[in-house]
C-alpha cells in the first residue's frame, strides 16, 4: 500500500511516500524567504507552498519510483499552523484525491509528531511497545501527553505562554541570530559554558516563587525571554559578543532542563517507563543528551525520531495516516475536509 503525504503547515513545504509502513521518499523544501523578517511571514509562507507544492510532490513520487496512480492514499495536513499554508497542501491534496479517485486522510500535525516515534525507514528502530509519554516541543506546541497504543492520548501540560521553539527562536533573535534561531543556539552552544548564566527555569522548583510545582507539567517560557532582554541591556555588546556562544549555552540549558525535568517528573508521576520527543526541538543536541542521561538514570526507554523526522516533514503525515487505518480511526473517503489554524486534541 503506498500513501503519498503532504505537509504545508508552516515553513516547509514537504511530500513523502510511505509503502507498507516504510518511509520511501521524503522531500523537503525549507523556505528560506522567511529569514530576512526574522520569523515566518504568513501570506509569503502561503504563496511559496503554491509555488513548490506541484515540484515537491511530483519528486517525492519520483524517489518512490512508482507512478501517481500506484498510490492508495492521499494524506494531508488539516491543521493546526498558519491556515493558508494549510490549505494549500489540504486543497491540492483534495484535489489529487478527487482526480485520482483515490481517499484522503486529513491529518493533525501535532498527532503526526506525537507519534513520530513510529515512523519506519532503512534504520529500523523499533516503536514504543506501551503507553508513553510525550514531550512534543515546536515552533508553536510544547505539550506533555500520555499516549496509548490505540491512538488515544491525554494532555497533561502545555505551554501557557511561547513555545519552546518560540523561545529559541525570540532570545536568539534579540542575540542577533538568523531565523530560526533554535539551530544556530545548538551550533554555538556547543563551545559555550552552560553554567555562565543562571536564567530563570519557570514553574519548577526552582523558580523563585514559594510555590510547590511538583505534579505541575505545564511550562512557561516567557520570563525567560524578559530576563534575556534584561541580560542584554545591562551588558555592553562587545561582552555579549566574546560571550555569545556561553550566553547561547546557559539559554539552552534553561529551556531543556525544564523540559527534561518535567518528563521525567510526569513519566514518574504516572508509572510510564517510555518517553517519546519529538517536534522541531527534539533535534537539539542538548535535549536530547540529556534526556537519555536521565532516562538511563531511571531506567525508561527514550525514542526521538530521526533529526529529519523532528523538524515538519511528510513522513510523519503519511506515517499517522498508515497508523490510523491500520488502528481502525479513520473513514478515509471524505474529501469535505476543513482546514483548521489551532490545535484540537
Ligand atoms: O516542528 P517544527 O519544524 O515546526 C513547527 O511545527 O513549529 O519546529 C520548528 C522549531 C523552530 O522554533 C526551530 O528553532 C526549532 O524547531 N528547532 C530547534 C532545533 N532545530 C529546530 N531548536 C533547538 N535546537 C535545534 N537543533
Ligand atoms: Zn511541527
Amino acid at each position: 500500500m503506498n500513501i503519498l503525504g503532504i505537509e504545508t503547515s508552516c515553513d516547509e513545504t514537504s511530500a513523502a511516500v510511505v509503502q507498507n509502513g516504510r518511509v520511501i521518499s521524503n522531500i523537503i523544501s525549507s523556505q528560506l524567504i522567511h529569514r530576512d523578517f526574522g520569523g515566518v511571514v504568513p501570506e509569503l509562507a502561503s504563496r511559496e507552498h503554491e509555488r513548490l507544492i506541484v515540484s515537491v510532490v511530483d519528486a517525492a513520487v519520483n524517489e518512490a519510483n512508482i507512478q501517481k496512480n500506484d498510490l492508495d492514499i492521499i494524506a494531508a495536513t488539516a491543521g493546526p499552523g498558519l491556515i493558508g499554508a494549510v490549505m494549500v497542501g489540504l486543497c491540492f491534496a483534495q484535489g489529487m484525491a478527487y482526480a485520482l479517485k483515490k481517499p484522503l486522510v486529513p491529518v493533525n500535525h501535532i498527532e503526526a509528531h506525537i507519534f513520530s516515534a513510529f515512523i519506519r525507514d532503512d534504520s529500523d528502530t523499533p516503536p514504543p511497545e506501551n503507553d508513553f509519554i510525550s514531550l512534543t516541543v515546536s515552533g508553536g506546541h510544547t505539550m506533555l501527553c500520555i499516549v496509548n497504543q490505540d491512538l488515544s492520548y491525554k494532555v497533561i501540560g502545555r505551554t501557557i505562554d511561547d513555545a519552546a521553539g518560540e523561545a529559541f527562536d525570540k532570545t536568539g533573535k534579540m542575540l542577533g541570530l538568523d531565523y530560526p534561531a533554535g539551530p544556530v543556539i545548538d551550533r554555538l552552544a556547543k563551545n559555550g559554558n552552560p553554567k555562565f548564566h543562571h536564567f530563570p527555569r519557570a514553574l519548577t522548583a526552582q523558580s523563585r516563587t514559594s510555590k510547590s510545582y511538583r505534579d505541575n507539567f505545564d511550562f512557561s517560557f516567557s520570563g525567560l525571554k524578559t530576563s534575556v532582554l534584561q541580560y542584554i541591556s545591562t551588558h555592553d555588546s562587545a561582552y555579549i559578543e566574546r560571550h555569545l556562544s556561553d550566553i547561547a549555552a546557559s539559554v539552552q540549558e534553561a529551556i531543556t532542563s525544564v523540559l527534561v525535568m518535567k518528563t521525567i517528573a510526569a513519566a514518574e508521576k504516572y508509572g510510564i517507563d517510555a518517553i517519546s520527543v519529538a517536534g522541531g526541538v527534539s533535534a537539539n543536541s542538548r535535549l536530547r543528551h540529556t534526556m537519555q542521561e536521565a532516562c538511563d538514570r531511571k531506567g525508561i526507554r527514550l525514542f526521538t525520531p530521526g533529526i529529519v523526522y523532528s523538524t515538519d516533514n511528510a513522513a510523519m503525515i503519511a506515517t499517522m495516516a498508515n497508523l490510523k487505518l491500520e488502528r481502525g480511526k479513520t473513514e478515509p473517503n471524505n474529501y469535505d475536509v476543513a482546514p483548521f489554524a489551532s490545535f484540537r486534541g
